[in-house]
């Protein structure tokens, strides 16, 4: 005689609800995976970005910073996971973008006015409309060079200023910076950091933005996200609440100091584990 079991059916595991992240999150970051040639870059990775602020992404060479900002923007897929823009997909949201190499990154083609004017005419907007946002970034960027000649006319520096022009042109929600200062010499560099703090404190616009040098990370950021080696976790997040604008002066003050030598120490933790 054989005995029939009844099966227990146990209840279908409810899917996870989405968890938003704390007040003034503006992108929510849950459950990344991303394997590259079967290796685990991010394994079911949570993050919270804050809005209106500037985070710098910081860790070890192969990290995974570059990695993280790309799916972020979209122009790396994922495995799994979800990202929301305040609650929004990613098609819903204006972003810019920066690209390290800006030599690579303008189309070479368009006069440096029209590389700026691109993203606004691909919105559709009237030749009115995009004359007077050129000229407004033109005005808030004290460009002084002429914008009728192509990319190749211009130095290194003059070439990232368009392209952070055009990446800024449609108003975007984030902007997303990947090393935009490690093709230039110091004093573009300082140039445009100070560009990039003023459009901030004008803007509020939330900047992701990846350096590797530490002082540079430390100096633009409100937030610095310290990174650990691959698998990639977040070693530390640290706030750093100094007033704008900062300055040269900010370079030798405790506060920075202190917080470049506690990121310093975050970062060789996690080199040497
Ligand atoms: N398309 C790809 N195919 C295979 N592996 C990749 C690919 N892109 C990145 N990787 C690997 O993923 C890891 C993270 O790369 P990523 O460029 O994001 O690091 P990073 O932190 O920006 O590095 P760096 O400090 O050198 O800029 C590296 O080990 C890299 O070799
Ligand atoms: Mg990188």
């Amino acid at each position: 005689m054989s005995t029939v079991l009844n099966p227990v059916i146990a209840p279908a595991p409810a899917a996870a609800p989405f968890r938003p992240g704390p007040l003034g999150t503006h992108i929510t970051i849950r459950g990344l995976t991303k394997h590259f040639a079967g290796w685990p870059l991010y394994e079911n990775f949570d993050l919270d970005i804050p809005k209106g602020k500037i985070v710098s992404v910081f860790g070890p060479n192969g990290c995974g910073k570059s990695t993280l900002i790309n799916m972020i923007a979209g122009l790396v897929p994922i495995d799994a996971g979800e990202i929301l823009f305040d609650g929004k997909s990613l098609a819903q949201t204006k972003i810019g973008y920066v690209f390290q190499n800006y030599r690579e990154a303008l189309f070479p083609w368009l006069r440096t006015i029209d590389n700026i004017a691109y993203p606004l005419r691909l919105e559709g907007r009237s030749k009115a409309e995009v004359d007077a946002r050129v000229q407004e970034l033109v005005a808030s960027f004290d460009v002084k060079f002429d914008l009728r000649r192509y990319p190749y006319e211009l130095s290194g520096g003059q070439q990232q200023t368009a392209s952070i022009m055009r990446a800024l042109a449609p108003g975007p929600e984030v902007l997303f910076l990947d090393e935009p200062f490690s093709a230039l010499d110091f004093e573009m560099t300082l140039f445009i950091r100070e560009k990039l703090q003023e459009v901030f404190m004008q803007t509020g616009t939330t900047m992701l933005l990846v350096s590797h040098d530490l002082e540079e990370a430390v100096y633009l950021a409100d937030q610095i996200l310290l990174l650990t080696k691959r698998p990639t976790r977040v070693a530390e997040i640290l706030d750093y609440a100094d007033a704008r604008p900062r300055t040269v002066e900010t370079l030798s003050e405790p506060g920075f100091v202190r917080m470049k030598k506690l990121s310093l120490e975050i970062f060789q933790r996690e080199v040497r584990k």
